[in-house]
């Protein structure tokens, strides 16, 4: 190659990226604390913070601890946290009966966050499985091979008014069971909760990355396997057409908020869903990409602190609106 060579081009795409200002002038995505929805979990009593092992810097906190983090998390500038309560053994049941006591972990926790930090929204789970003891998502049939959806849904619209009368701003039905969008926001008005909105879960998989979570609130132990299999409700990770139809289904039912989960694996889903209606879109990096990047960066083969943004970004250009992601608090400090 002759050393003068030159090419005659009319475009030339580096200009835009040769200096740090230009680059900024054209940056088309920008990540910020007021994105990022926290996830917590809380567990009965005052122990001392326990590390989920497969989840690092991430704890079971006390309610005290918590209201503590929450009020840390709203100064960072993050609008919201989505609880997650950790439930005894003692307490879980074939038909998760503590789920409709008035006095449960996740209720009491509410309250308290409420009292303290009022401007900080808070998104609760209405799914039955922290309660149930075979870790699924709602009761099962009489011939136990299945979820019963119908008597499901008739115990997630009374968790819903219980978590609306505690005063959450989102309940957000993670449980995936036919109808239930529709039925909760049925209930919840009927009971007068006019103002309390839906995120719904709508295109939630089957997926491998919920691993670590379900050992942060016990579901895969209270089943006395790791095999819980979820594919009779959840989606099968194969298809996309389909989450568009659900996402659909749950607008229709009168979901404010639809969801997309896992984020990092199902990107061209949130784009999907991001083209196909014009509500909010959440997407929810789950426990397992978390801890997939903290694992390699462990291992001194990944950057933790350009890996995370990355992560963010990308799920933000896919077409999320919001983020739930355990990155929260570390990501809004390093924005700042
Ligand atoms: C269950 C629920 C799950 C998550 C949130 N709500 C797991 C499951 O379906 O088993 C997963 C979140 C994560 O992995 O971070 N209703």
């Amino acid at each position: 190659m002759p050393q003068n060579f030159k090419l005659e081009l009319t475009h030339r795409p580096r200009r835009l990226r040769r200096h740090a200002s230009r680059r900024s002038l054209v940056e088309e995505t920008v990540i910020r604390p007021a994105d990022f929805i926290a996830p917590l979990f809380v567990v009965e009593g005052s122990p001392a913070r326990e590390e989920i092992g497969s989840m690092p810097g991430v704890f079971r906190l006390s309610i005290a601890d918590i209201v503590k983090e929450c009020g840390e998390i709203h100064a960072l500038g993050i609008p919201a946290v989505a609880l997650f309560p950790k439930l005894e053994v003692r307490l879980k049941d074939e038909a998760g009966t503590e789920a409709l006591n008035p006095e449960t972990l996740i209720l009491r926790t509410v309250r308290a966050v409420k009292a303290a930090v009022p401007e900080l929204s808070i998104v609760t789970d209405v799914a039955l499985d922290p309660y149930t003891s075979h870790g699924h998502d709602g009761v099962l049939n009489a011939e136990k091979d299945n979820v019963d959806n119908d008597r499901t849904v008739g115990i997630l619209c009374e968790m819903a008014v219980m978590q609306a009368q505690a005063g959450v701003d989102f309940v957000a039905p993670s449980d995936m069971m036919d109808g239930r969008v529709g039925a909760i926001r049925k209930a919840l008005d009927a009971a007068g909760y006019t103002d309390t909105a839906v995120m719904a879960y709508s295109a939630k998989y089957n997926s491998a990355y919920y691993g670590p979570f379900r050992e942060a609130v016990g579901s895969a132990q209270a089943a006395g396997t790791k095999l819980l299999n979820k594919a009779t409700y959840q989606m099968n990770p194969a298809n996309r057409r389909e989450a568009v139809e659900e996402m659909l289904l749950d607008v229709a039912e009168g979901a404010d908020v639809v969801m997309v989960k896992p984020a990092g694996a199902y990107l061209d889903i949130i784009r999907e869903v991001r083209n196909a209606t014009l509500r909010p879109v959440a997407a929810y990096q789950v426990s397992g990409e978390y801890a997939q990047i903290h694992a390699a960066a462990r291992m001194g083969w990944l950057d933790l602190p350009r890996t995370r943004h990355e992560s963010l970004l990308a799920i933000k250009r896919a077409g999320a609106d919001m983020i739930l992601t355990y990155f929260a608090q570390a990501m809004a400090k390093a924005l700042q």
